[in-house]
């Protein structure tokens, strides 16, 4: 009788193992882009290179003491423009009150330079600046971090899309024949450390420390995904016979 505790990956035909390799290879490749992706959309928000804990505080908890437009356009921001002198013109308009009047030293600016993502479909469409209203007010609030509706939008995605990676990697790795309280260990991990991350990013925008603790889930979650990965594959395609324990 076929019985599912006992079956192991290294059992499996080879149509089963190719599947479940690719599968994981592809997901691996995701994995590596997502967290390039991760790097390359935050590492300049204190604006050096570099992740650092700076950068996941002025993203998550924000700089209290400075404007929005200002603290963006030192970071993350300061790329989309050409000089320094345009950087300066926006900022001191967002200083002197963001005023109709003045709209016109930096419209041109932002058509220019901004408008492309900060549009409705665009990649910022959470922040259009279509109109003078939405620049002004956008321009004069003070670095607050990542605004809540924001926050709940990233949250959701992480926790849904990721979760069901590690669900699926998971459910392959259940079929490894490594020591049953190592493998529940280790299943439990990468959904521990993504709840860290996820539930760090909401602490840290209330107390800056937790910047600590979003780092730490995310490097976490990635060590626990290798881990999976390495053991799976290598038993998968082990020659030697493995007896169910
Ligand atoms: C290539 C696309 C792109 C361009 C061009 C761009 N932005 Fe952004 N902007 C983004 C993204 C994505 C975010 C969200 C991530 C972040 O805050 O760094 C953002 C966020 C912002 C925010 C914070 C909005 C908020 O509500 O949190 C400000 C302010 C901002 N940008 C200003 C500018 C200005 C000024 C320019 C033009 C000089 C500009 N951006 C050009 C993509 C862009």
């Amino acid at each position: 009788m076929f019985r599912l505790r006992e079956f192991r990956l290294n059992s499996l035909p080879i149509s089963g193992k190719l599947l479940c390799t690719l599968f994981l290879v592809c997901i691996g490749i995701g994995y590596v882009f997502c967290q390039l992706n991760l790097y390359l959309s935050y590492n300049r928000a204190d604006g050096r290179m570099g992740l650092s804990l700076q950068d996941i505080v002025i993203t998550f908890h924000g700089q209290p003491d400075m404007l929005l437009i200002e603290s963006k356009l030192t970071g993350t921001m300061k790329k989309n423009l050409d000089s320094e002198r345009d950087r300066n013109s926006l900022i001191n308009w967002a200083k002197r009150g963001a005023r109709k009047e003045k709209f016109s030293d930096v419209k041109g600016i932002i058509i220019k330079n901004c408008l492309k993502c900060h549009t409705v479909g665009g990649e910022a469409s959470f922040a259009p600046f279509d109109k003078l209203s939405m620049v002004a007010d956008t321009f004069t609030r003070i670095n607050k971090g990542v605004p809540i509706s924001r926050l709940i939008t990233l949250s959701h995605i992480h926790m849904i899309s990721i979760g069901m990676i590690f669900a699926l990697t998971g459910a392959i790795f259940l079929f490894t024949p490594i020591n049953e309280k190592l493998k529940i260990a280790l299943l439990i991990f990468p959904f521990g450390s993504l709840m860290m991350d996820i539930f760090s990013w909401w602490l840290t925008k209330l107390v800056p420390i937790f910047a600590i603790t979003v780092l730490v889930g995310g490097i976490f979650s990635v060590i626990a995904f290798l881990i999976q990965f390495v053991i799976s594959i290598l038993t998968m395609w082990s020659r030697k016979c493995e007896n169910a324990g």
